[in-house]
C-alpha cells in the first residue's frame, strides 16, 4: 500500500474499501472489523476518538458501546443532530489488544487515513474526543481539563476538544462538562467563522494533521 494510491483516492467509499485491505501494522492480525467510520460524507462537524474498542471491533462501527450511547445522547439532546448528520471517525482504524492505548507507529500508519477522511468531507469543525485524539491532531502532548471546550483555530480549520464520553460515563462533573461542550459546539455551528474569536491559537502548524 503506497502513498501515491492513497493520494488518488477521491472517495469515501474507495478509501474504506482501502483501508479495508490494510495490513501495514500488526492490528490487522489481531482486529475482527476495520472500523472505517460513520455518517454523512458532507458533514459540518466531524468528532474524532481514539481507537475502537470491543464492540467496535465485532461491529465495524466506532462509537457503539456505552461511551457511543452518551454521544448519541449528547448529539441529539443538546445538538438536535443524529449519526447521519454528523461524522465519526478514529484515529486508530483498528483495536489495539486488550483496549492499550495505540502505540506511536500504529498512529503513524494509521494518521494517513484520518487526514484523508478529513480531506474529503472538509467539515466546518473538528471535535476530537479526549487527551488522545487530540493530542494527536494538535502534534503535542495535552492537558484535556485545560483546553475543552475551546476554540483553537488551526491555519483555516476550526478545532474544538472536549472530553472523550467514557470519562462522562463515570463521572457526573465530566458528564456536565461535556453537556456544556456541546452546547458551545451548538453555538459554534450556528455561527459565521469569522466573527468567533479564536480561543486557542497554535503557531505550530498550518492546518490540521499539519497540512
Ligand atoms: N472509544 C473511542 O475512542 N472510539 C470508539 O470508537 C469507541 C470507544
Amino acid at each position: 500500500m503506497s502513498e501515491p494510491e492513497l493520494a488518488n483516492i477521491t472517495d469515501l467509499d474507495d478509501l474504506e474499501r482501502y483501508i479495508n485491505e490494510c495490513t501495514a501494522c500488526p492490528l490487522a492480525e489481531t482486529r475482527t472489523k476495520v472500523v472505517f467510520g460513520v455518517g454523512s460524507p458532507a458533514a459540518d462537524l466531524m468528532f474524532i476518538g481514539e481507537a475502537p474498542g470491543f464492540h467496535e471491533d465485532q461491529s465495524g462501527e466506532p462509537f457503539v458501546g456505552a461511551a457511543g450511547r452518551l454521544l448519541d445522547e449528547l448529539l441529539d439532546t443538546v445538538l438536535g443532530l443524529s449519526r447521519s448528520d454528523i461524522y465519526i471517525a478514529n484515529v486508530l482504524k483498528c483495536r489495539p489488544p486488550g483496549n492499550r492505548d495505540p502505540l506511536p507507529e500504529e498512529i503513524e500508519h494509521c494518521l494517513p487515513f484520518l487526514r484523508k477522511q478529513d480531506e474529503l468531507i472538509a467539515p466546518k469543525i473538528v471535535c476530537t474526543l479526549g487527551k488522545h485524539a487530540t493530542s494527536v491532531v494538535l502534534r503535542k502532548n495535552i492537558s484535556i481539563s485545560r483546553i475543552h471546550g475551546k476554540l483553537v483555530r488551526l491555519g483555516g480549520r476550526r478545532l474544538f476538544p472536549t472530553y472523550h464520553p467514557a470519562a462522562g460515563l463515570y463521572n457526573g462533573s465530566t458528564k456536565q462538562l461535556l453537556i456544556e461542550d456541546f452546547h458551545k459546539l451548538k453555538h459554534l455551528l450556528t455561527v459565521d467563522d469569522e466573527p468567533e474569536p479564536p480561543v486557542e491559537e497554535s503557531q505550530e502548524q498550518m492546518d490540521l494533521f499539519g497540512r
